[in-house]
């Protein structure tokens, strides 16, 4: 039986993919036939999940995604490896903890949503299109995004993105 591998050869990175929505990404896109870089905080589980999967598809690399010199130091780990970036899923994000009435938002809380949702997702959109564009890529850049009843500032955080 043919198998049709419609992500072959194609390098994708995916921010969080070491758990959880951006894990089971990660499979999918190496079922597919793509080569993945996973971007995480969480190198136990990431590096897990490459010996799992095969350190020949699949690569993880520590990157907090609020930090402009980790995102940097990302693609250039992957330009390096691959040699080029077709797919960049941002998929990183916090709820924050703060659930309840607008009027009681926890600025602090605020400054960790907007850190990660909207600063962090934007460092993704500003160095991965700069690395398609230079090289002249067809890729392609998917933001997970989610708006969610109650959850103010998460909501807030999302909506900035569609704003941009
Ligand atoms: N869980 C849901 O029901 C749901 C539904 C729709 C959309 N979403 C969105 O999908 C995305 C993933 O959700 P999830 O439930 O799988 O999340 P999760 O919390 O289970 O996993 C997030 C991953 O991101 C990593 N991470 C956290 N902060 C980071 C940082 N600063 N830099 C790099 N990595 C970091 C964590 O280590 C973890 O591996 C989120 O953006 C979320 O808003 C979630």
């Amino acid at each position: 039986m043919h198998i049709y591998f419609r992500l072959e050869g194609k390098v994708a990175i995916i921010t969080g993919g070491a758990s959880g929505i951006g894990a089971a990404t990660t499979n999918l896109f190496v079922e597919n036939g793509a080569l993945v870089i996973i971007a995480d905080i969480d190198d136990e589980l990431g590096t897990n999940l490459v010996q799992t999967l095969g350190s020949h598809i699949v690569s993880y690399k520590h990157c907090d995604v609020t930090i402009e010199t980790d995102m940097e130091a990302l693609i250039a780990f992957t330009l390096a490896k691959w040699g080029k970036l077709d797919i960049m899923i941002s998929n990183v994000g916090v709820l924050g903890k703060d659930a309840s009435e607008i009027m009681n938002v926890d600025m602090v809380n605020f400054h960790d949503v907007m850190s990660v949702n909207v600063y962090g997702m934007t460092l993704a959109i500003k160095h991965a299109s700069k690395a398609m564009i230079e090289a002249r890529t067809k890729g392609v850049i998917i933001l997970r995004v989610l708006l969610l009843e109650r959850h103010h500032l998460y909501t807030l955080s999302r909506s900035m993105l569609f704003l941009g």
